[in-house]
């Protein structure tokens, strides 16, 4: 029993730890360090729960590719960081990491005439 005890031990931490892990995976608020201290409050943005209700099953709505300056719509890029492709500061033209997110999501918002337009409905305290 004495050499039992800790493995049961360790099991039950498995159970109890791996969801908690995944459930703090799961994004719930948008928070890039490339911008570093905010200036807003992180907006709100339950990634699963989001696409499940807008019903977007296409993940290349979002998560699109592109290099030197044009954007690809079919290259499906999900995992990779926004601002891996979107500067804060960016040289020329190029989309910046905050146009980035607010075009990406208002401009849905706008089309469909649902989610959140107004600064303090996505920058929620
Ligand atoms: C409405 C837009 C949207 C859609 C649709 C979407 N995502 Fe995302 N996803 C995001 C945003 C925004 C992030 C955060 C990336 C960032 O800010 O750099 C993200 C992050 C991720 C990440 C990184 C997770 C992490 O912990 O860093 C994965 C993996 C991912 N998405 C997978 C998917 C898959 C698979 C689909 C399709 C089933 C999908 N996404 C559809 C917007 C979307
Ligand atoms: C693999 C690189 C790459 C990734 C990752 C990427 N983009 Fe882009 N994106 C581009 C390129 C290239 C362009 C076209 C040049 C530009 O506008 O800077 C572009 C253009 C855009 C545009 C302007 C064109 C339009 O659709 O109106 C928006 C908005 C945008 N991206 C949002 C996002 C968001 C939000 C994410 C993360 C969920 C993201 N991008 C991830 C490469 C990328
Ligand atoms: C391609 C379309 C599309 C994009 C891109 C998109 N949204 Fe949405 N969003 C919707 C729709 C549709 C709803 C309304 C869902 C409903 O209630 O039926 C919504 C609802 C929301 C809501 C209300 C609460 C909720 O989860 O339902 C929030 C917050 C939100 N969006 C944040 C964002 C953010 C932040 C982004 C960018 C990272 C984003 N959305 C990108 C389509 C989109
Ligand atoms: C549909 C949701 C949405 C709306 C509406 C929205 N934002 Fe954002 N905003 C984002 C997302 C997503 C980011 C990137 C992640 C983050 O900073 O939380 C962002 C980033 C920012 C940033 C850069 C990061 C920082 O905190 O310094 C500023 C500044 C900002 N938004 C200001 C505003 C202002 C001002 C308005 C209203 C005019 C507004 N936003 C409306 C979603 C939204």
């Amino acid at each position: 029993m004495k050499r039992i005890l800790p493995l049961l031990i360790l099991a039950a931490l498995t159970f109890i730890t791996v969801p908690s892990i995944m459930a703090q995976d799961a994004i719930t608020k948008l928070a890039p360090e490339a911008f570093g201290k905010l200036t807003r409050p992180a907006a709100v943005f339950n990634h699963d729960k989001h696409n499940e209700k807008a019903k977007l099953e296409e993940c290349v709505a979002c998560h699109h590719g592109g290099a030197d300056g044009k954007q690809d719509k079919s290259a499906s890029t999900e995992g990779t960081p926004c601002a891996e492709c979107h500067k804060v500061k960016p040289a020329g033209k190029a989309t910046s990491l905050q146009r980035a997110y607010h075009k990406q999501c208002i401009d849905c918002h706008r089309a469909k005439g649902k989610g959140p337009v107004a600064c303090g409905q996505c920058h929620k305290r």
